[in-house]
Parts: structure tokens; sequence; C-alpha cells
């Protein structure tokens, strides 16, 4: 059974000045949850919010948060990410010297766990990890800025990381989740790849003709590109 396409925007493109109408917004929109992309400034060029940002919108939606921590000490932070009201924290492989306690250590505290993939990273980093996670990030832009050009080479990676999920008897709880430079040109590329959560900032908040069209029409491109 195919795993559900769900639209995970990044919140990159919002304007900050009115963060919590900008959720709503996106609620209102049709999307399935929000993605909180956490830079450090050290593990990616780029530096963004702490858990209070996000613990302060949570009050605006009733829609699961999930925090890409892009940071070198997931560790160190994950409990203040899950206080401030995020139910799946994903880390990055590269930043984790022992990915398999890490992950354990999210599941500790009551959240779900994810293990985000760079770009030059093999797909077998997570080969050893999938029962501790329910969801696989594997990023199609090197992280840290919005509005990057996708990288088409990644392709091949989704369907490895799909298959190495279907080969441990796990794809019916594990999804695969895409993220950067994913829109309508792109998403056809991902979803018949294997990837189910579409991660997308800057093609959600240009569509000319809204929020609600830009989350229906790449939903509906997804499904129709699985379809075959
Ligand atoms: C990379 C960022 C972006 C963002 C979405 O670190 O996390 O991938 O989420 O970017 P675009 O604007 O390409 O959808």
């Amino acid at each position: 059974m195919p795993r559900p396409i769900e639209i995970a925007p990044s919140i990159l493109p919002v304007d900050f000045a009115k963060l919590g109408e900008e959720i709503v917004a996106l609620e209102t929109a049709g999307v399935d949850r929000i993605q909180f992309d956490v830079m450090d400034g050290q593990f990616v060029p780029n530096l963004t919010f702490g858990p209070d940002i996000i613990a302060s919108v949570r009050k605006h939606s009733s829609l699961p948060f999930e925090a890409h921590l892009m940071v070198l000490t997931p560790d160190a932070m994950a409990a203040q990410y899950v206080d401030a009201g995020c139910q799946r924290l994903i880390v990055h492989a590269e930043a984790c010297t022992h990915l398999h306690r890490t992950l354990g250590h999210i599941a500790s505290l009551g959240a779900k766990a994810a293990v985000a993939l760079n770009p030059a990273t093999p797909a077998d980093a997570v080969a050893h990890v999938l029962d501790l996670v329910d969801m696989v990030l594997v990023m199609t832009v090197n992280p840290g800025f919005g509005g990057q050009s996708y990288i088409a080479t990644m392709e091949p990676k989704i369907r490895e990381v799909r298959a190495m999920i279907v080969a441990a008897g796990l794809d019916d709880v594990v999804d695969v989740e895409v993220d950067g430079g994913i829109g309508p040109a792109t998403v056809a590329g991902v979803a018949s790849s294997g990837a189910n959560i579409l991660v997308a900032g800057t093609a959600l908040f240009r569509d000319p003709e809204g929020l609600a069209h830009a989350v229906s029409d790449l939903r509906a491109r997804a499904q129709a590109a699985i379809a075959g």
C-alpha cells in the first residue's frame, strides 16, 4: 500500500512579523504538517530560530509540527523542541556521532524520530536505523537556504531509500520525505521515485493562484505521478 502523499510547508518564506497568521493560513490552505527549518549557523551557513519561536505559534495550529534540526548538536537541543510542541524531530546523520543513540533519545522524549541525508551522504547511512525512525528525509538541495535549485541526481537515492524501507518490511510505517526545490516541475520526479512527504517553501508561496491552489496542485501532481 503506497504511503499517503503529505504536503509539509517550510516556513522559511513566511513573513515572520506575522508568523502566527501565516501558520493559520497554511493550515487553512490544506497542508498536512508544518516543518520548522532550524539552523544554527554552524551545521549550515544560516541561522534561523529557536524553540521559543515554535512554542509561540503552537497554539495557532492543530497540525503536527516537525523540527528539521540543521544543527551540530541535536542531542543537546532535542528536549527543547519537543517541549516547544514538535511531534517529530529530524536530525542529520552527518551531525550525529552516535546516530542510533540520538534517535533512541528522541523516542525517549516521546517524539517521533526522523533522519535526514545531505546530497553527498549515501543511503547506506540509514541502513541500521530504519527501525528507529518513522521517516527518512532525502535532501534535494544542500541545506541552509530556501529557493535553491533541485538536485535531480537525488532521485536514484530516493529510490534506494524507499527500497531499503520495503526490504526491511517497514513500508507501511516509514515515510520518505524530500526537501529543496520541490514544486510543480520537480514533484513528479520525487514522487515516482518513492517520496511521499513533500517539503516546499518557495513553490507554495509564489503560486499566483494562492496557497490553497499550490497545495492542492502539488498533491495532485504527486498522486498522478504515482498512478503513472
Ligand atoms: C534547506 C531548506 C529548504 C526549504 C525549502 O535547508 O530547508 O529546503 O525548506 O526550500 P524551497 O524554497 O526550495 O522549497
